[in-house]
This record gives C-alpha cells, structure tokens and sequence, in this order.
C-alpha cells in the first residue's frame, strides 16, 4: 500500500479488536516480549535497539499478521541519537532556527537508519519557571521561540516527504501548558485563562501543526481542572477541527492510565472512553488495553466512527512513511556512531549555543603561554550529554581534554575542587593554593544532566553542592578567573556573581562540548548565544520573563527604600507612589540576567531603525500586507562575530492588557570587523494582535504601536507605526 491509498479499504476489513490495537504503543523494551505484543497485533511499540530487532518485530507484524498491518518504532530522540547535540534550550540560545533544523535531520537520519520511525520530540512548552527540570528539553520562555524553533525542528526530523530514508515523524510535545505546572513542580496543575492559554502556550503547536508536524502528545497536566488526556475542547475542538490537525494526538506514558490519580474516572474503562472521546488517538504504555486489542470497550462507549478516525489516522501515517512499502531497514547501513560529519554539525552548533554573560576582558584567555587552573566539578567532567539522552548517545570528552588539544601551549592544572553534593574544604584550600601559581583560573561549575530535564523540579536554583564556596575561594585569591557554567535551566548566580570577571553559560552541549567550550575560551570561536530564558536573582522571583504584563502599579525602582510613615492626608517620610508598587522589597527590580541578554569579544553599532511605511490598516494586514523594519549593523570591533537583532512590539493600549513586550522577529547574522549589513525583519497580522480569550477569535487593534529594534531588551530603538 503507496502513501495515501486504501486505508479506508483497509479499516473496512478490520474488527473492532483489530482497530483497537492500533491505538496504542508499548514501552516495552525486550525484543522477545515486543515480539509477542505485535503478534498479537499492538500498532506501535518502542524501538528495540538495533535494526536487526526492528526488522524481526516488522516482519512479524507483516508476515504473521492477519492484515499485515507494519509497526510504528517510537523513541524519544529529543537532541540526538548516537550524535549529541546540545540540549534544546541551548539550542534554543543560539537564536539560530539552523541549529534546530541540522539536529533534526542529523538525528532522524541516525535514528531512521536503525529503524525508528516516530520520534517524541520537539517539545514546545513555553515555560517560565526555571524551577521545573524540563525547561532543558524545551525553548525557554519566549511563545516565538518555541514556535520558530519547534518548526524548523519539525522540518528537520520529517523532511520533505516522510517516505524518505532519512526522515521519521515529529511528535510536538506535551500539549499543552505543561510548562506551567504550579510551583514549577513537574505534573502539577495548571489552572489558566483562555486568554493566556491562547497567547501563550497553544501558539507554538498551532506552528508546529503548521509546519506538518505528524503527531501531537498529550500533556500530564490539567488545564482548568480537566486533565488534557480527557479534554476534549482542547484535542478534538481547537486542535483538530479549528487547526485542521489530521496527525494523530497520543497519549503521554500512562497518561490515561493516570486519569484515575487525577480523579476523574472511575476506572481503567472509564478512563480508556473519557480520552478517546476527548480525541485521543493512540494511549501510550499504559496497556488499557489489550495487546490484541482486547477491552471492556464497546461501540456503546464509542463510537465505531470515532475509533475509524483514530486509527485511519495511525494508518495515514503509517502510509506517509511509506512502511506500507517497504518497513524494514538495512542493518548493514545502521548508524551507530557519529561520522566525521555529524560531529563537525554538532561542534558547529555547540558553538553557536554558549551565552557570554560577563566579560571584563579576561575572556579570551590571551595567545600567549599561560599558567592555567582548571577547577570545579566540570573540570575533568564528561556528563556534558544533557537531559535526553538514550544510553547509546556518544560520550563527550572533558573540558581539561578539549584545551589541551585546543591550547597545547598552556600549562595546565586541573583540580575539581568542588563536587555536586559534597563539602569538603580541604579541596578547596588545595584549589586555593594552585591558583596563587596561576595566571588565570578556569572555574567550571554547574549541574549534572541527571538534576535536569523530567521529574526534576529544584526548589533551590543556586549551584549545588559546594560549588558557590569553590567560586567564592578562587575569587579570594585575587587572581582572574571566569566561571564556565553547564547546566539545563537558569541558575540563581546572585551570591558570587558579582564577585566574576566573567562568566560563560555554556549548557549542557552535548558531544561536542569540551571543544566547543575550549574554542570559545580560546577566543577561536567568538560566542553569540542569547538568552532564552531569564536568570532569576532568586527562586522567590520566580516567575520572572521578560513579557509580562505591566501591572495597575509598575515599579521603577526596586529592593530597599526608605521607610513609609502611612499617615493618610499628611506628609511623611518615603515615596508614597513609589512604595505601593509591584515589586519585592528585597530584590532589586527585574531578573539577574534578562531574556535576549548575551555578550560578544567584539562590539556592534547601530544605525537608526527604517519602517517601510509608519501606517497599515488592520484590514491590509488581514489581507497579508507586512511592514518591513530596517536597520544597520556594523562590526565596529577586531573580531569578527555574530549578532544577533531582535525586535519586540510593544501595544501600548488595547481592551485587554498586553505585555510589555514581545519578541516579534529576530536575526543572527555574521560580520567581519568594519563591516555592515541591513538586517530586515517583517511584522504582520499574527504579530500586532492578539487572541482575545474568547472562542478563537484574534484582533488587531487600531491604534500606536511601539516597535523597539536592537542587540538587547535594554538597548532597543523605538519607532512607531499606526494601524488604522
Ligand atoms: C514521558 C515524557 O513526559 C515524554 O516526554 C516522553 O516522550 C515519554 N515519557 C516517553 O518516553
């Protein structure tokens, strides 16, 4: 059967079981016991981990089948199969959509040629709340990061056509505002208005569904008290028939199983009739159901046309991937490890991920011979790998490895000094006294992968262990050091930062790290990496991002101020407007670091912003009409490097109260010293509106809107466009 035809011929001849054992995958890894689901009849089962098992498990399902129907092979292969790429919110950082892509089709190419054929991956929550682990498997906190990013990961794992050798199926993951989890504690509820559900959260999957992303899983979480594995407005109204998905929605590992937690179903039956009427599609590990398609289940519960759409929609994709041709792979073509290739494009995008946060000019380390402790946990460390890694995934190297390939000239020490969960000051006086025989120090902290990504959440976001006491050591000594920071989520830095001449966050970033990291401390790769997420002063902050809304009582200034003496009608003592604004008396105003934040070893300038015209009417723009904003960029440095130009919309006055900003367009682009380039960024319909909360509808208001062009939140140019 060809990409398109005779499914429907096919369901025809199937029996109620039969169709029911489509509907499901199983996470069951042995080969034999797979062997023995897809017998049965199971559509779907998790990749066995070799080409050889795959094949087996296909010729199973086709030869000993009664409908031969072949099997879709899930993993999650989320930055890399065998090729590590860095993790998706440092990819995210690189605010290069390249870097997305390249892995996409890096890891669908590994991860086809041992036959899988369905990955679980983007994922796409926005997520504002560093203390929730799985911020590293996604974009960060901004809704048009995760929409460009999620896309073009999208395009690079399905290609052009999903029947190509080097493509399998995208699953855009976990809708949605799993990401909002309460507390940032992974799971938990999430309670929102439709309003923010909207202009948030669900824009990323309408791009993703946009960009043909195949399948969409469901999320954990609730939303508004009904668990989405059950909701049916959110898979079957908005996702389905409003954005005409025609993929198919699964179910999160034993997320129907978990209905029953939630409270809201009686039982496994219960449960099983509640999500695949809700437009569930296909349950995942929870076996609710029956290998062979064997349930309580009856056209009673469910309509018999509801399970034809559910499984005429596994099968159409089934179809696409052409596996109704040919399901099996050659073994012999099995990738197994990284090419020469595929490591040179996970270098090239660890490099382009790092964030300069600080740099007082120690950083490049100078060209010539050099004195060089290494410390910190990450010194000698290769658990560089990150949140989503199978255990096959190539090992990285160690940073202390990396520079003395990188700098063979440098005398080079290297001490941990600090570990993630220990206190031991005698490794710090020893630090102590190799860094006063050192030019420079090198202070590599961080977390380890596995405090990162699912069932993750950290209350307390400061580096763990002794790690803050080894920084506070080496800047004791007097001597220069930066900090190199490896981890999966934004960090409270607030009691040592300042104390840094500089500092790089480098991620968790995969294979390829330690070069990478080396080559940018080196000064051969100049770092451009931005921040996708804002670094909070302190996890009381939390949430804290760069598009909220202003509030009735902004504050400008923060942290301490003189003491109020609440008399009404009379004069005291401290600023009365002032005092009853929205801030925290014990922090100063806004994040450490802010969304968009990251420096470069060379400087920019800029020449003032060009609209393409100062006036639209909302209905040109409904219509396609777009406004082209102009600016110039010089490299007025001696390096060569990247910038990267971001431009944020600003409605100042709307029915429904906007964002400060928001993040509408962006470009990173590369310019030799003493050169310049116009960077043109275009802004329609999607861009100047919003959704009102109410059903789905989406407005333009008419009215002034400020757009603000520049390298970073606080050093925009405004100009401003009126739409009539
Ligand atoms: C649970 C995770 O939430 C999801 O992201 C993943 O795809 C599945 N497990 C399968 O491993």
């Amino acid at each position: 059967m060809s990409a398109g035809t005779d499914v429907d011929a096919l369901i025809a001849r199937m029996s109620w079981t039969e169709k029911l054992a489509q509907l499901q995958i199983s996470y069951r890894p042995r080969l034999e016991d797979a062997a023995e689901l897809v017998r049965a009849g199971i559509g779907a089962v998790f990749w066995p981990r070799s080409a050889e098992a795959t094949n087996e498990l296909q010729r199973v399902a086709v030869e000993e089948t009664p409908h031969g129907i072949p099997l879709l092979i899930g993993l999650d292969v989320v930055h890399g199969q065998r090729t590590i790429f860095p993790i998706p919110l440092a990819q995210a950082a690189s605010f290069d959509p390249a870097v997305a892509e390249t892995d996409g089709r890096v890891s669908a190419a590994e991860a086809a040629s041992g036959g899988v054929t369905w990955t679980f991956a983007p994922m796409i929550d926005v997520s504002r709340d560093p203390r929730w682990g799985r911020v590293a498997e996604g974009f960060g906190e901004d809704t048009l990061l995760n929409a460009v990013f999620g896309a073009a990961k999208v395009r690079g794992y399905q290609g052009s056509h999903l029947a190509d050798p080097g493509s399998i199926l995208a699953c855009a993951k976990h809708y949605v505002a799993y990401g909002a989890a309460e507390g940032g504690r992974d799971y938990n509820t999430v309670d929102m208005s439709d309003y923010r559900l909207r202009n948030v959260y669900l824009e990323p999957f309408r791009a993703a569904v946009e960009a043909g992303a195949g399948t969409v899983m469901a999320s954990f979480n609730t939303v508004a008290g009904r668990p989405v594995h059950a909701h049916r407005q959110l898979l079957t109204d908005v996702l389905k028939e409003e954005w005409g998905f025609a993929g198919a929605v699964v179910g999160d590992a034993s997320g129907v199983v978990n209905l029953l937690a939630h409270g809201i179903a009686e039982d496994l039956h219960d449960a099983l009739v509640q999500s695949l009427s809700a437009g569930l599609d296909v349950e995942m590990g929870g076996h609710v159901v029956a290998p062979d398609g064997t349930s309580s289940l009856t056209p009673d519960d469910l309509t018999v046309e509801r399970v034809d759409d559910a499984v005429r929609r596994v099968l159409r994709l089934k179809a696409a991937l052409g596996l109704f041709d040919d399901p099996y792979v050659d073994p012999a073509a099995e990738l197994t490890a990284p090419t020469a290739a595929t490591r040179a494009a996970a270098l090239e995008a660890a490099e382009r991920c790092p964030v300069l946060l600080k740099n007082d000019g120690t950083l490049p380390l100078p060209e010539r011979p050099l004195r060089v402790l290494l410390t910190g946990p990450y010194a000698d460390s290769t658990d560089h790998l990150g949140a989503w890694v199978q255990s096959f995934g190539e090992p990285a190297g160690s940073l202390a490895d990396a520079l003395r390939v990188e700098r063979p000239d440098l005398e080079l020490t290297v001490l941990p000094g600090a570990s993630f969960d220990g206190a031991d000051p005698g490794r710090q006086a020893e630090v102590t006294r190799a860094a006063a025989g050192s030019d420079v120090v090198l202070v590599a902290v961080g977390e380890p992968s596995h405090l990162t990504g699912e069932a993750t959440s950290r209350a307390d976001l400061r580096l763990p262990g002794d790690q803050e006491a080894l920084v506070h050591a080496v800047a004791d000594t007097g001597v220069p050091f930066a900090v190199v920071l490896a981890n999966g989520r934004p960090l409270v830095t607030s009691a040592w930062i300042h104390r840094a001449p500089a500092v790089l966050e480098a991620w968790h970033l995969g294979t390829e790290a330690g070069p990478a990291i080396a080559r940018i401390l080196t000064g051969a790769v100049n770092p451009a990496g931005r921040l996708p997420m804002s670094f909070p002063r302190s996890a009381g902050q939390v949430p804290v991002h760069y598009d909220h809304e202003n509030t009735g009582r902004p504050a400008t200034t923060g942290g301490r101020m003189q003491p109020l003496v609440h008399d009404i009608g009379l004069e005291g003592p401290g600023n009365v407007e002032e005092w009853f604004t929205s801030k925290y008396r014990d922090l100063p105003l806004g994040p450490q670091f802010a969304f968009g934040h990251g420096l470069s070893y060379t400087t920019f300038g800029y020449g003032a912003p060009v609209l393409s015209r100062t006036e639209v009417s909302a209905d040109e723009l409904r219509g396609g009409a777009t406004v082209e904003v102009s600016i110039q960029v010089t490299n007025t440095g001696q390096r060569a490097g990247d910038e990267v130009v971001q431009l944020y919309v600003r409605d100042p006055v709307a029915s429904l109260a906007q964002p400060v900003r928001r993040l509408r367009g962006f470009r990173r682009l590369r310019l030799e010293p003493g050169e310049s380039a116009t960077v043109t960024l275009a802004l329609g319909w999607r861009d100047l509106g919003f959704w009102t909360g109410r059903g789905n509808e989406f407005v333009v208001e008419p009215g002034r809107f400020e757009l603000h062009v520049g390298p970073r939140l606080d050093a925009t140019q405004q100009c401003d466009l009126v739409v009539t």
